[in-house]
């Protein structure tokens, strides 16, 4: 079996951060999302990996490499535009040939053992397997009506009025034939070529599509509000692991400093992360908070927020809720008039309160 990463796209509901970055890259407990799918993927002894990359590949190929890393062994794949993920499956038609694959999209996280699935698709047969699981939410994603059999008879893309709140799962199991069923397809509503209508043709062809309804906690991290939550869920998970220095500072529940890290007069309420070299000086860190390598916080409270590599926060008061980029300064000037001054990129989003 192969597998294929969608690692394309534009990230247009993460902007202003995938202006300049892969939404596949944002790091979630200072780790890209991107990774913790090649880690599912290499526990189910997948070798063959195909990462679909667009305009954002060269970052993504710098991030992941060869796939050495996870004893994979990764194809790069360009789709020069982003129309859609049976598109995708289109375009990577010479890396999957006519060999079973593990479909996953680069911005979905799921906590759940994939490899029971692997062997009921390797065991039984299928043509594919599809995941669901119940949101709140399910206009924004594929969506499932089931029969009383608990067979899937029916799948739309985004309704407008869902018939269920079983949604699509960004992880599918296919044979061969998803390529057929591509080959039917026309664009959709929103111009592009949908996996969710590949697997309806295969469903109205009398195909065999099974479903799984996933346990485990998932997220499409397509949101900022997401990508928070996946941070906490993620930071949740991990155990106390001090490497860094800790001077005059008090660091409590599940917190992780990383290596070279300086926390001086501050206190760190996990759970929470600080990065590779980052120095944190009369601050508060609270919890659900992930600090990437290099940044600085200097007399500041930051909570249930992610700030991106090498990023300065120096006298900023209390920041909660918030994403912050790569290389980013925020600081309270001494200087008169008081007044709030930015310098910020298209499509930010400043909350003042
Ligand atoms: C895609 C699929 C959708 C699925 C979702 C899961 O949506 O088209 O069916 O529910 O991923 O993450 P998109 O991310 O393209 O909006």
């Amino acid at each position: 079996m192969k597998a294929l990463v969608l690692s394309g796209g534009k990230g247009t509901r993460l902007r202003p951060i995938t202006h300049t970055y892969a939404k596949q890259l944002v790091p979630v407990a200072n780790k890209p999302i991107l990774f913790y799918v090649l880690e599912n993927i290499a526990k189910l002894n997948i070798k063959d990996v195909g990462i679909i990359v667009g305009d954002t590949g060269e970052e993504v190929k710098a991030a992941v490499g060869d796939g050495s890393r996870w004893h994979i062994s990764v194809t790069y794949i360009y789709q020069d535009q982003p129309l859609g993920l049976a598109h995708a499956v289109k375009v990577a038609q010479r890396f999957l040939q006519d060999e079973p694959f593990l479909m996953y999209l680069g911005d979905n996280i799921l906590l759940e053992d994939l490899s029971p699935l692997v062997q009921k698709f390797n065991n039984s047969s299928p043509n594919a397997i599809i995941l669901l699981t119940e949101v709140a939410n399910p206009s924004e994603f594929g969506v499932a009506t089931l029969n009383e059999k608990g067979e899937v008879i029916k799948l739309v893309e985004k309704p407008r009025e869902p018939e269920s709140n079983l949604a699509l799962v960004g992880v599918y199991l296919f044979d061969r034939h998803v390529h057929k069923a591509i080959e039917h397809l026309k664009p959709s509503w929103r111009g592009e070529l949908e996996i969710t209508d590949a697997i309806q043709w295969l469903i109205d062809n009398n195909f065999r599509v099974e479903s799984h309804i996933v346990s485990g906690w998932w997220k499409d991290t397509g949101k900022v509000e997401d990508l928070l939550e996946a941070n906490r869920i993620i930071l949740d998970t991990q155990t106390d692991c001090i490497k860094g220095e800790l001077h005059n500072s008090t660091a409590e529940f599940k917190v992780v400093i990383e290596k070279d890290a300086v926390v001086k007069g501050s206190k760190i309420r996990g759970p929470a992360i600080i990065g590779k070299g980052a120095r944190i000086v009369d601050s508060y860190i609270g919890p659900f908070t992930s600090v990437a390598p290099g940044v600085e916080i200097v007399n500041s409270e930051i909570e249930h927020s992610i700030i991106m590599e090498g990023s300065r926060i120096v006298n900023a008061g209390r920041i909660i809720d918030s994403l912050i980029g790569r290389e980013v300064i925020i600081q309270r000037s001494q200087n008169h008039p008081r007044a709030h001054r930015f310098i910020v990129g298209d499509r930010s989003d400043i909350e003042l309160l």
